[in-house]
């Protein structure tokens, strides 16, 4: 009996737990974050931003550069903060897409090299499947990701069955926010900045488009909203203070209605009452507090992924590989990075 016990417990042990490490190298931040039965134990960015502001965006090849630099310093920070050592990890999560080839190289192939060593799974992670289940909510639900290089609305039945049901037909949400800071002559990355100068401008200052927002998909686009903005710049000339507070105020404002509204809308037609929000730009205050809003008023519910996990980081890639494993998917060794990878 004692012993058929003691099995139990080895047995949920295997299935339940696990110690795992994950690795994110997609774009601009080298991340490493060790997390055990879903919770983040240490979760270290190290971000380039500094770095590539003076280009004004992001360099591949200098992200790749800092990459390799960095990443064996980020492993050992997280490993060392988790309190664990290396050879207590039962697998090695990585993003394996989409991103910058180059970029991606540096993680899949430290994390490969570490999996082989410690003789552990490998798992590969899909960057924006990651964004999309960093959210604490069980579905049915509709999330929307919004980040510098995507902004997707997406149906999710359970976990793992997800539908795209749309995406940006031009500009990512954060990109345009990014390209409206660069008009205005605010630095790199855009959104904080824009975020920052709304505070004390008037969001009714300029009456900019809201894009897509009546159209009968669920497609975004915000080249034309930026169009509509450098009109405005030029009209207004000489740029003070007060004038980059108001075109600020009033980029944030149209933008974040389109997100907002769009996302509620599908979420009706969708017939659930939940909405989930990740990515980078969910860090912004303005469209945390309208989802909030939106959501009371439609009696629905909204939640935001927490701000540590909206920007680039490994913890949620590690969560969402550990979830997988409790899902029963199976590990593949026989894979490359997919840059392009779109999402199933
Ligand atoms: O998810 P993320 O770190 O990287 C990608 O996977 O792309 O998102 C970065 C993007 C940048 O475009 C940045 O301007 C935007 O998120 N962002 C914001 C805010 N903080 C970051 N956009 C609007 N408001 C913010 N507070
Ligand atoms: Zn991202």
């Amino acid at each position: 009996m004692a012993l058929l016990f003691i099995a139990k417990i080895l047995l949920t042990r295997d299935i339940w737990w696990m110690l795992l490490l994950g690795i994110e190298t997609s774009c601009d931040e080298t991340s490493a974050a060790v997390v055990d039965e879903g919770v983040v134990l240490s979760n270290v960015v190290s971000s380039q931003i500094a770095l590539h502001a003076v280009h004004g965006g992001v360099v591949p090849e200098i992200a790749s550069r800092q990459h390799l630099i960095l990443i064996d310093e980020v492993i050992i920070q997280a490993l060392r903060e988790s309190g664990h050592v290396a050879e207590e990890l039962e697998a090695v999560a990585v993003t394996r897409g989409p991103g910058l080839p180059s970029a991606l190289l540096v993680g899949v192939s430290t994390a490969r090299g570490l999996a082989l060593r410690l003789k552990k799974p490998l798992v590969s992670v899909h960057h924006m499947e990651a964004h999309l289940y960093s959210v604490p909510m069980d579905p049915p639900f509709v999330a929307l990701v919004v980040s510098g290089g995507h902004t997707m609305l997406v149906h999710v039945r359970e976990f793992g069955v997800h539908r795209l049901l749309g995406q940006t037909v031009d500009d990512a949400a954060g990109e345009a926010f990014d390209k409206a800071a660069q008009l205005l002559g605010l630095g790199y990355p855009g959104g904080p900045a824009i975020e920052l100068q709304a505070r004390s401008g008037n969001p009714r200052a300029w009456d900019l488009p809201r894009p897509m927002l009546d159209s009968s998909d669920w497609n975004f686009s915000f080249s034309g909203l930026k169009t509509a903005l450098r009109r405005a710049v030029t009209l207004q000339g000489k740029l003070s203070p007060q004038a980059v507070a108001d075109l600020s105020a009033s980029f944030q404002s149209a933008a974040v209605e389109v997100l907002v509204e769009k996302t509620f809308r599908a979420a009706s037609a969708c017939g659930v009452r939940q909405v989930a929000v990740s990515g980078g730009v969910a860090c912004n205050g303005f469209l945390r507090q309208q989802l909030q809003s939106r959501a009371t008023a439609s009696g629905m519910r909204v939640e935001i992924a927490e701000a540590r996990l909206c920007t680039d980081n490994a913890a949620m890639i590690a969560l969402l590989a550990e979830r997988k494993f409790r899902a029963g998917t199976t590990v593949s060794t026989e894979w490359d990075i997919e840059p392009d990878w779109i999402l199933a």
